[in-house]
């Protein structure tokens, strides 16, 4: 299939690019390097750099595209209570941009990237699809917006659209990984200890409801994510739109992640404990009951082979 994969030079966008190229696919990826980095596009992958805005209409003008898998986003929660304004712009404005591009050339099929943030504080772990979306931040606000507008336009002109909702995404694939900046997630920020970069990591609380008190969440590898995105290509039915969450089902606390850390790098990181960080739930554990029933997905990656390719991703042993 021809596709277009917008943030396709970001961390997620990337991997499935070069996912979709291993299984055959012709991809063109746009991204305006607001976030991402060229050198992350797959080689085999034309490149577009522009905004949603200001290129999606022309670059599906062109024809053949058979669907979309849009990425492009900014997702830091802590930027987005700061800056509202700029999440709602550039996630659901330059979405609706995208979208209607996409309605004025045809192009019917959408997967688009989504967020456990959707849900905010949980009522009950693991969460299913149906759970009150509550989002806590305007990060997750403007995610579940989009959900809605997908709706819509299945709805009203026949999108066939699949969100998928992703939990804790790590790990790499090959020289494809984790490079934001600033950082602000658990596995590259405890990483950079055995990496030199910094003395410690700090943890961002132990005094939760939770058994050792540090937070808990649900890992997922990037790739098995990746995967989801091959499965719901296939999936994404004209008048629907599917929506997945993408978890392993298992919560690791940020003391499990650190221990499996130095078992994989052999360094034994020290960490500070400090306080909380505003807006962190206790526990997020999802539940993908739904994609496994309906697609027959199912992560193969544990929290081990996550650490150990991003420690390889990190080291720069993956090109
Ligand atoms: N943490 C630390 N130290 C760090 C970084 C993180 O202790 O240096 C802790 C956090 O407080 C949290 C856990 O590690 O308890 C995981 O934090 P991440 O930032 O890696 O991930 P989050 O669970 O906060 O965020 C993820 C996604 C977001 C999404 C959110 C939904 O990355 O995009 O889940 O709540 F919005």
């Amino acid at each position: 299939m021809k596709l277009l994969v917008t943030g396709g030079a970001g961390y997620v966008g990337s991997v499935v690019a070069a996912l979709l190229i291993e299984a055959g696919h012709e991809v063109v990826v746009l991204d305006d390097l607001s976030v991402g980095h060229a050198d992350a596009v797959p080689g085999a992958a034309r490149f577009v750099r522009g905004t949603l805005r200001e290129a999606a209409a022309e670059v599906l003008g062109e024809g053949g595209f058979e669907a979309v898998l849009h990425f492009a986003a900014k997702s830091q929660v802590g930027e987005s209570v700061r800056e509202p304004a700029l999440y709602w712009d550039r996630n659901l404005g330059e979405s609706l941009a995208l979208f209607e591009a996409m309605r004025a050339h045809g192009v019917h099929k959408i997967v688009f990237s989504s967020t456990a943030a959707v849900y905010g504080e949980p009522e009950a772990v693991p969460i299913p699809e149906d759970a009150p979306a509550r989002p806590t931040s305007p990060y997750g606000q403007t995610k579940l917006a989009i959900d809605g507008v997908l709706t819509e336009f299945a709805r009203m002109y026949r999108f066939g659209a699949v969100s998928l909702r992703y939990f804790n995404v790590a790990g790499a694939h090959g020289r494809f990984g984790e490079r934001h900046d600033p950082e602000t997630h658990l596995i590259p920020n405890v990483l950079r200890v055995p990496s030199g970069e910094v003395p410690r990591v700090d943890v961002f609380g132990d005094d939760y409801a939770t058994p050792d008190g540090t937070c808990v969440r649900d890992y997922i590898h990037v790739v098995d994510l990746g995967n989801a995105h091959l499965l719901a290509l296939t999936a994404a039915e004209p008048g629907t739109h599917l929506i997945y969450n993408l978890g392993s089902g298992s919560g690791y606390s940020v003391k499990e992640v650190i221990d499996v850390c130095r078992a994989v790098t052999g360094h034994p990181i020290p960490v500070s404990v400090g306080p909380r960080r505003p807006g962190d739930p206790a526990v997020l554990v999802a539940s993908s009951e739904r994609i496994r029933a309906d697609l027959g997905w199912k992560p193969e990656r544990d929290l081990r082979a996550m650490v150990a390719d991003a420690w390889a991703f990190a080291r720069g042993e993956s090109a």
